[in-house]
C-alpha cells in the first residue's frame, strides 16, 4: 500500500479495449440454459469454480490447497470480528481526501493520510480464493470484466483506471472510466454516499473535489478503495442505467485475477437490491466443482423444486443470510448430540466460504459418526484445519449419507464430493471443521445443489441436481 498519494497522477494510457461481453456461452462451460430450476426470465451469468481451468482469472496452478484452507480460516476470523464488531485497522487513502467521521485537516497528502489512518475500517469478510468467478460487463460501450462473486459483501467495486494507489494484475484491461460515456463519479451529497457506511461497515469519505469515497474491506487485508460511481451495467444480455459500484483507485487482496467483486448480501447498494425493481427480490446459483460450470441467475426462479428454510434475522448483522440447521444425519442416524447443540450459534450460508463450520459439539459428533461410518478405511494425519482425514480420493471411497436439515423442512443431502475435500493426490478429510462465534454452511457443501435465496419472501431454497 503506498503511503504518500500522487495527487496530481498523470492520467495513465491504459485504456480498455473494447472485448465483446462474454456471457453464459464461454467456450469452457455447458450453456446456462440447460440447467434446470432456471426461469427464462432472469438473467443467467456462468459461474465458475476459483480452481477451475476454464475459469477466466483462475488462481495460480501451484496454489497449495494449505493455503485455500489458511485463507478460509482467515474469512472465517474476519466474520467473526464482523459479528462481534470489533474494528481491525486498516489505514488506507486517496486523493486528498477527509473522512466524513474524523477531524481531517487538507493542508498535506500526507497529513490526509496520516488522518485517515486513524480511521479504523471494519472487518468484511475476507475474499478472493474460495469465492466464485463470473463476468459482468460495465460502461458504454460495454467491456467485460471477471468478477468474484460474493454473498457476504454488498457493494459492488472494480479496480479502476488511472489506478491512482494501487491495482493489483487482473484479466483483461482496467476499467477506464474516460472510455464509458455513461459512467458519473457520485457527489458526497448523494444518499447513496450515505448508505455506504451500512454497505461497506466503513464510514465513507469525502474528495477534494466533492467525489464520494468508499472503503470497502474484507479482513485478511484484503481491501478496496477509491470514487462511488455510477455507470450502466451489463450482466447477460441485459443491461440497467445508473448502477452504483465502487471505482477502486486502491486494491489489494484479491487472489486469480479478478477485476473485482460483485455484491449479493442484503442491502440496498448490493447489485441485488439495485436490479431487484426490474427483475425481483431473489438470485440463485449453482456452485460447481472445479471440473464443471454452473450459474448465477438474478431474478425469476422456478420454484416447484426447492425445500425451503426461512431466513433467520440476527441482530449480530443483517446484510448476511442467516438460517436454522437443526440437525444431521450420519447413514440415517442422528448426530448423538442434543438439538439445542445445532442452534448454540447463529448459522450463516455463504458463497465464499469453502469449509462448513459447525459448534463444536455437532462438528466432534459427526466426525465421530463419519469416522465410525467409514472404519475399514484407513486413516490419514490432520492436514491444516481438517482433522478428520483418510487415505484415497473422495471419488473412490465410500463415503456415508450425510443429511444436513433445517428448519421448515430444508435439506441438504450430501453427495461424496459435498463431505469430503481431497487435500493431495493421496489424502481426503471431512471437509468440515468446528465453528468461533458463528456455524456457517460453505461452499464445498453447496456444490452441484441449486440455491435460492429468496429475499422478498425471506426464504432459502436448496434444490439437488443444480448444475452437476
Ligand atoms: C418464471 O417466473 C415467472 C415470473 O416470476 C413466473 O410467473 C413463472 O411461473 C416462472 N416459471 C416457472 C416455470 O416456474
Amino acid at each position: 500500500m503506498a503511503s504518500i498519494l500522487p495527487l496530481l497522477a498523470g492520467l495513465s494510457l491504459l485504456f480498455a479495449v473494447a472485448t465483446p461481453i462474454r456471457d453464459v456461452t464461454d467456450a469452457c462451460s455447458s450453456e446456462v440454459k440447460d440447467f434446470q430450476h432456471l426461469n427464462g426470465s432472469g438473467i443467467h451469468l456462468t459461474l465458475h469454480h476459483p480452481r477451475s481451468p476454464c475459469s477466466p482469472a483462475p488462481l495460480p496452478a501451484d496454489l497449495p490447497f494449505s493455503a485455500v484452507l489458511a485463507h478460509d480460516d482467515a474469512r472465517i476470523a474476519s466474520l467473526a470480528a464482523r459479528l462481534a464488531k470489533t474494528p481491525s485497522s486498516r489505514p488506507t487513502s486517496l486523493d486528498g481526501a477527509s473522512s466524513s467521521s474524523s477531524t481531517a485537516t487538507t493542508a498535506t497528502a500526507a497529513a490526509v493520510d496520516e488522518s485517515l489512518a486513524s480511521v479504523p475500517l471494519n472487518p468484511g469478510t475476507s475474499v478472493g480464493v474460495g469465492n466464485y468467478v463470473t463476468r459482468m460487463g460495465l460502461g458504454t460501450p460495454a467491456t467485460s470484466y471477471v468478477m468474484v462473486v460474493d454473498t457476504g459483501s454488498s457493494l459492488t467495486w472494480l479496480q479502476c483506471s488511472p489506478c491512482l494507489v494501487s491495482c493489483h494484475r487482473q484479466s483483461g484491461p482496467v476499467f477506464n472510466p474516460k472510455s464509458s460515456s455513461s459512467y458519473a463519479s457520485v457527489s458526497c451529497s448523494a444518499s447513496q454516499c450515505d448508505a455506504l457506511s451500512a454497505a461497506t461497515l466503513n464510514p465513507s469519505a469525502c474528495s477534494s473535489s466533492n467525489v464520494c469515497i468508499y472503503q470497502a474491506s474484507y479482513g485478511d487485508s484484503s481491501f478496496s478503495v477509491g470514487y462511488l460511481s455510477k455507470d450502466t451495467v451489463t450482466l447477460g444480455t441485459s443491461s440497467m442505467a445508473n448502477f452504483y459500484y465502487g471505482c477502486g483507485q486502491d486494491n489489494e487482496g484479491l487472489f486469480g485475477r479478478a477485476a473485482g467483486l460483485i455484491g449479493l448480501a442484503r442491502n440496498k447498494l448490493s447489485l441485488l437490491y439495485q436490479l431487484a425493481p426490474k427483475l425481483g427480490y431473489s438470485f440463485s446459483y449453482c456452485l460447481p466443482t472445479s471440473s464443471s460450470s454452473g450459474y448465477l441467475s438474478i431474478g425469476a426462479y422456478n420454484p416447484g423444486q426447492y425445500s425451503y428454510t426461512p431466513m433467520v434475522s440476527s441482530s449480530l448483522d443483517d446484510s448476511l443470510y442467516f438460517i436454522k440447521l437443526t440437525g444431521i444425519t450420519v447413514a440415517g442416524k442422528p448426530l448423538a448430540v442434543s438439538s439445542s447443540a445445532y442452534t448454540s450459534l447463529p448459522t450463516i450460508i455463504d458463497s465464499g466460504t469453502v469449509i462448513t463450520r459447525l459448534p463444536t459439539a455437532v462438528y466432534s459428533a459427526l466426525s465421530k459418526a463419519v469416522a465410525a461410518a467409514m472404519k475399514g478405511t484407513p486413516r490419514a494425519s490432520a492436514f491444516s484445519i481438517l482433522d478428520t482425514c483418510f487415505k484415497g480420493q473422495a471419488a473412490q471411497l465410500r463415503a456415508p449419507a450425510v443429511d444436513m436439515a433445517f428448519a421448515g423442512g430444508a435439506a441438504l443431502k450430501l453427495a461424496a464430493r459435498n463431505l469430503l475435500v481431497d487435500v493431495d493426490s493421496a489424502t481426503t478429510c471431512l471437509a468440515f471443521a468446528p465453528a468461533r462465534s458463528a456455524a456457517i454452511i460453505g461452499n464445498t457443501q453447496q456444490q452441484t445443489f441449486s440455491v435460492v435465496y429468496d429475499v422478498k419472501s425471506s426464504k432459502i431454497g436448496f434444490a439437488a441436481g443444480g448444475c452437476s
